[in-house]
């Protein structure tokens, strides 16, 4: 599973004290599905993706139509 997701910014996100959980941790936001750069929690609308496809979110919107962009070729 991999997503196609469209970034606009054009330099650092920068953290501090206050971006940090209750757990003291930085939670960075990997899926590209956040609001932000750092976790939302929208990572959740990709559990049920499939391995070895490629998505698109409708305006990289973790509730908006997902699409599959391509097939890995080497997944069987
Ligand atoms: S990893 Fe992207 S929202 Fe959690």
């Amino acid at each position: 599973m991999a997503r196609e997701v469209r970034h606009d910014a054009d330099g650092p996100a920068v953290f501090d004290a206050d971006d940090l959980g209750d757990d003291g941790k930085l939670y960075v936001c990997r899926c590209g599905l956040s609001d932000g750069a750092l976790c939302d929690g929208s990572h959740n609308a990709t559990a049920d993706e499939t391995e070895g496809v490629r998505y698109k979110y409708e305006d990289d919107d973790p509730g908006g139509e997902r699409r599959l962009l391509e097939r890995d070729r080497t997944d069987g």
